[in-house]
């Protein structure tokens, strides 16, 4: 079974980019489950309902997010109703909404899990620990274990992917919004990338508008950034194929989408 994951959308541009393209990735590559990261998704910052549902009717099956899950405060009005929202795992006990789901493929399911690293980021529960425990339920009910790993160390997420190497379907890294050359099947199966990459503008700053960084890097002043409304645009994903019975990868493909590297049916 095939399954294609979207990276971090950024912004307006990031959702254009998904309503244009994700039907012509579909009827190319014809995935059976299609899984966006939307935590940049508004603004750059967080999800709102209505976004969250405009990626479920543009054809994906769930979403994950990130460090930003609670940056815009509609969340809080719909993660608990949201089936097919995925928050990092590692929240601590008593957080809004799940870090695992479930998602049913005919006969089949897919386990979905979304991890947030620590190395450079938030102190949140241990991942690793977490991921064991979370993978223990799943593997209860499906071999194809699906995990987001949203950190910013590459060591952190290489070393996520050959602790779970054997034990889920793929671990791939998002939130640094760079796609990475270094997708492989690890020796037990399961696939894995340090960073899939971002989906929105693609002469931005991972995504924000370019004079604001720089002014920040300059300065060391503190600086709104903004997600840049007109310009060129990008879309970064992973194209992941599975063997249903093992829940072990044969293939994992990096799609990249812009204008040095255009789309071709
Ligand atoms: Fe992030």
């Amino acid at each position: 079974m095939k399954l294609l994951f979207i990276g971090d959308v950024v912004g307006s541009p990031g959702r254009d980019m998904i309503k244009e393209y994700l039907p012509k990735l579909k009827e190319k590559h014809r995935p059976h489950i299609t899984i966006i990261n939307g935590e940049n998704a508004a603004g750059g910052r967080g999800i709102t309902e209505k976004i969250y549902r405009e990626f479920l009717e543009w054809g994906a099956q769930a979403v994950t997010m990130g460090n930003h899950t609670w940056d815009n405060r509609d969340i809080f009005e719909f993660i608990d109703k949201a089936k097919y929202l995925v928050r990092p795992a590692n929240f601590p006990e008593g957080t809004p909404g799940e870090g695992l789901k479930f998602l049913k493929l005919n006969e089949l399911e897919v386990a979905v899990i979304n991890l947030q690293a620590r190395t450079f980021m938030p102190a949140l529960d241990c991942p690793f620990q977490k991921a064991e425990e979370l993978i223990l339920e799943a593997q209860k009910r499906t071999p194809i274990i699906f995990v987001d790993f949203h950190g910013e160390a590459t060591s952190e997420k290489q070393a996520m992917g050959w602790y779970l190497d054997g034990k889920v379907s793929a671990v791939v890294g998002t939130h640094t919004h760079v796609q990475t050359a270094d997708n492989r099947i690890l020796p037990n199966g399961t696939a894995y990338i340090s960073d899939v990459g971002m989906t929105g503008p693609y002469d931005g700053i991972l995504g924000m508008e370019r004079s604001a960084v720089i002014h920040r890097f300059l300065t060391s002043l503190p600086v709104r950034f903004e997600v840049p409304k007109e310009g060129r645009t990008l879309l970064s994903a992973v194209l992941i194929d599975i063997d249903e019975k093992s829940g072990k990868t044969k293939k994992i493909d990096r799609i990249l989408i812009n204008e040095d590297h255009p789309f071709f049916h």
